[in-house]
């Protein structure tokens, strides 16, 4: 540690006093300086607007962030997108260091634990794993081959040599398999079986998992039981990208509402304000609880030409829609606009009032169990008490 310089030193601090890093990964910071793994061109996030930052032209500026607690964008539109400015969608980074060390912490290691990652990215978290079990316990998996290419070169540079698949890690890795751990570090909608087959029973998989109808995840660990099945709970709300092949088309508004109104329009009026289902806080609980309720649609929202916050519901498969209209004078009596086979807006309500009769229950208690058919079935306290979904 004592060739650390103080940036790194009080990122380090930090992590062990806000209980991120639990002190036996401590080690393994030490030994794996994060700026190793990060690119010369990158876009941190600074106060959720991402920067670019060049080590050529300011290393300071560029170290400073490298020993920040922020995520950092490596790669756009799948290496589509070159130059400074960013680019449309965040393809490939470098986790938030206290994000990973949760993860790390609730992956809850042994010594010679064998583990898979999914999503080498960077190659950081690669390089933290061999320093904690040993390279040759170390399988990472990294669809993009630039990606890949870069992590493999940063691995070799920085001195750590755990075995690199380029493919889609939603198949695992069965040549290595079985795991003790499996660290998923992109998010998830459906958990393949792959991965739990490929663990040992008593094993365990942490990763972010969340509904369509949300961009929020939430990080779960589930534990392999004997007969096939895994189920655990999750341990609070985080903010991934997601799995290539489960990003989700956003849908195209035209599609459902052509030419205005449509003649059968349902109207309606609701009781709940836009505080209520549209909350500030990325990491609310609600917007997870409701997409645990309601599936198979996303959600946005904005201002109508006169000033009133709007929340717009789109069904996928089908072309239901609603939207509800924000009354801030009349907050008991705001306008609710709905078509299509699904009633969305009174499957939302619906899940608020559940939630709410619920007592408003936060992340960590509900959670998830995959079934050996694959099918997932979220649950509330245990996993017997299932959370249904609303169908109207
Ligand atoms: C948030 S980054 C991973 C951060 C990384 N663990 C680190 O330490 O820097 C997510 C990575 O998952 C990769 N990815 C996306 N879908 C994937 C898939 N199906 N299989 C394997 N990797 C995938 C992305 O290309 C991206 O590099």
């Amino acid at each position: 540690m004592s060739d650390m310089g103080p940036g790194r030193r009080s990122l380090r601090e930090r992590l062990l006093s806000s209980g991120a890093m639990a002190p036996d990964w401590a080690f393994a910071f030490d030994a794996v300086p994060r700026g190793l793994f990060l690119p010369e061109v990158m876009w941190p996030s600074a106060e959720g607007e991402r920067v670019v930052v060049s080590r050529t032209d300011d290393l300071e500026e560029w170290q400073r962030w490298a020993d920040t607690d922020v995520s950092i964008v490596t790669q756009w539109d799948d290496g589509d997108h070159t130059g400074l400015e960013r680019g449309e969608l965040a393809t490939s980074s470098g986790s938030m260091p206290g994000v990973v060390f949760d993860m790390l912490r609730e992956l809850l290691v042994f010594d010679g634990a064998k583990v898979l990652e999914i999503g080498t990215g960077t190659g950081w978290c690669a390089a933290l794993l061999s320093a904690r079990l040993g390279e040759t316990n170390v399988v990472s998996v990294e669809i993009d081959e630039a990606v890949a290419k870069a992590a493999r070169e940063a691995l070799d540079a920085a001195g750590w040599h755990p075995e690199l698949v380029v493919g889609d890690g939603l198949l695992g890795w069965p040549d290595g398999a079985p795991y003790d751990r499996v660290l998923v570090t992109a998010g998830v909608r459906e958990v393949p079986r792959a991965w739990i087959d490929q663990t040992r029973p008593g094993g365990v998989l942490v990763m972010p998992w969340g509904p369509i109808f949300t961009g929020q995840t939430a990080l779960v660990r589930l534990v392999v039981n004997d007969d096939g099945t895994a189920s655990g709970h999750f341990v609070g709300a985080t903010r991934f990208m997601h799995v290539r092949s489960q990003r989700g088309e956003w849908p195209r508004h035209r599609d459902y509402l052509p030419d205005g109104w449509p003649a059968d329009t349902r109207e309606s009026t609701t009781s709940l304000t836009a505080s209520d289902v549209l909350p500030e806080d990325d990491y609310a609980a609600v917007d997870f609880v409701l997409g645990l309720l309601v599936p198979d649609c996303v959600h946005a929202h904005g201002r109508s030409p006169r000033g009133t916050m709007t929340m717009w519901i789109y069904g996928l498969g089908d072309l239901s829609w609603a939207a509800a209209y924000f009354d801030e004078e009349t907050p008991s009596a705001s306008r609710v606009y709905q078509g299509g086979p699904r009633s969305l807006w009174n499957e939302v309500e619906t899940a608020y009032r559940w939630w709410t009769e619920q007592g408003k229950p936060g992340h960590e208690q509900f959670g998830l169990t995959i079934t050996t058919e694959g099918h997932q079935h979220p649950w509330l306290g245990e996993p017997s008490t299932l959370v249904r979904h609303i169908r109207e």
